[in-house]
C-alpha cells in the first residue's frame, strides 16, 4: 500500500517533489482557496499524512475524526491553528517551517514599518488620484528612524533579524523576552525591558510573539494608553495578539500615530474601521511571501513529512511541551 498525501492548497513544485520522489501518492486540493471544513475532512479522509497551512483549522473535532494520520506538517513556523494537545493524544506528529522564513518576514516589516512612517500607501494613493500638483514644505510629512527607540516585543528569531536591520538606522533597542537575548545587547547595545517601560519608551513597537492563550490581546486598551502619541505598531504575528477594537480606537482619537499591519484578528475579514483610516497601513498577510522563502517552507515541510511518514522524528517537530 502506498503512503498518501493530501495538500490543502497548491505550494510551491518544489515541495510537492520531494513527496512524489519519496514515493508517495500526492492529492492537492485544485480550489484556489482555503477548503472549508468538511471539504479539508473529506480531502484527508483515509490519508497518511497531512501539508497543511496557516489558514486550516486542524483542532480538536478534526483530529478526533482523523486518526489514521501519521503526521501534519504545516507550511509555517506559527501553529496557533493546530491543537497540539489533540494531535499528541492521538500520537500524531506536528511539523512547521522555522528560520527559513526569518529574513523575508524581517524584511517585510521593515517595509511595513517605513511604508507607516513615511506614509507611503497614503502618498501613493494621492499621486495616484491626480491630487500632485507641487512639491509641498507640509506634504506627508511622517516619523523619523535615527535615534528613535525600536521596541521589540519577543525577541525570537524574527525580533532578533528585525533588530538587526536596525543598526543601518541608527535606531536604539529595547525589547521584551523572558530570556536576554546575546545578539541584541552585546551586539547593538539593546536593553532587556517589562512590556509596560518598552510600551511607554518606545517610538516604533514591533510584535513578534507566537500567538497563545498568553498573548491573545496582549496589547490592548490600557497597553494603548501606555504608548506614545507618535507612536507606531507594527504588527506581523498574529492578529489576535492586539485587540483590534482597541486599536482602532487608538487610531481614531490619536492616542498612536499610526499602525502597519500585514495580520488581523479575524483574517481575512478586516475591521470596517481600518479600511477608512489613513493612519493604518494594510496588508494580507504577506511576510514570508517571496519565491525562494515560500520555496524552502514547502521544501521543509515536506521534508518533515517524509520523516514522519517513515516514522522517524522530523528536524522540526513542535510539540506541546516546548
Ligand atoms: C506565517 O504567518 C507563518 O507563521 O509562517
Amino acid at each position: 500500500m502506498k503512503t498518501t498525501i493530501f495538500i490543502s492548497r497548491l505550494i510551491p513544485r518544489a515541495g510537492i517533489e520531494i513527496l512524489e520522489n519519496a514515493g508517495f501518492v500526492v492529492e492537492i486540493n485544485q480550489k484556489d482557496r482555503v477548503l472549508t471544513k468538511e471539504e479539508l475532512l473529506a480531502g484527508c479522509q483515509g490519508k497518511d499524512g497531512l501539508l497543511c497551512l496557516l489558514t486550516d483549522t486542524i483542532d480538536r473535532e478534526f483530529i478526533d475524526q482523523m486518526g489514521q494520520l501519521k503526521g501534519i506538517a504545516t507550511m509555517a513556523v506559527g501553529y496557533n491553528n493546530i491543537d497540539l494537545a489533540a494531535a499528541e493524544e492521538k500520537g500524531i506528529p506536528v511539523s512547521n517551517t522555522p528560520g527559513v522564513l526569518t529574513d523575508a518576514t524581517a524584511d517585510l516589516v521593515w517595509a511595513l514599518l517605513m511604508a507607516t512612517a513615511r506614509r507611503l500607501p497614503e502618498a501613493e494613493r494621492y499621486l495616484r488620484a491626480g491630487e500632485f500638483k507641487s512639491w509641498g514644505p507640509m506634504l506627508f510629512l511622517g516619523g523619523d528612524l535615527r535615534g528613535r527607540t525600536l521596541g521589540i516585543i519577543g525577541a525570537g528569531r524574527i525580533g532578533t533579524a528585525v533588530g538587526l536591520r536596525s543598526r543601518g538606522f541608527g535606531m536604539n533597542i529595547i525589547y521584551t523576552d523572558p530570556e536576554k537575548n546575546r545578539v541584541l545587547e552585546e551586539g547593538l547595545g539593546g536593553r532587556r525591558v517589562e512590556l509596560n517601560t518598552l510600551l511607554r519608551e518606545a517610538d516604533y513597537i514591533t510584535v513578534h510573539v507566537p500567538l497563545t492563550e498568553e498573548t491573545r490581546r496582549l496589547i490592548g486598551r490600557p497597553e494603548f494608553k501606555l504608548m506614545k502619541e507618535t507612536a507606531y505598531l507594527i504588527n506581523t504575528s498574529r492578529g489576535p495578539v492586539v485587540d483590534e477594537d482597541a486599536l482602532v480606537e487608538a487610531l481614531q482619537s490619536g492616542i498612536i500615530a499610526g499602525a502597519g499591519l500585514d495580520v488581523f484578528e479575524k483574517e481575512p475579514h478586516i475591521h470596517p474601521a481600518l479600511l477608512s483610516l489613513p493612519n493604518a497601513v494594510l496588508l494580507p498577510h504577506i511576510g514570508s511571501a517571496t519565491i525562494e522563502t515560500r520555496t524552502r517552507m514547502a521544501m521543509m515541510a515536506a521534508e518533515n513529512l517524509v520523516a514522519m511518514m517513515r516514522g522517524e522524528v522530523p528536524e522540526n517537530l513542535v510539540s506541546q511541551k516546548k
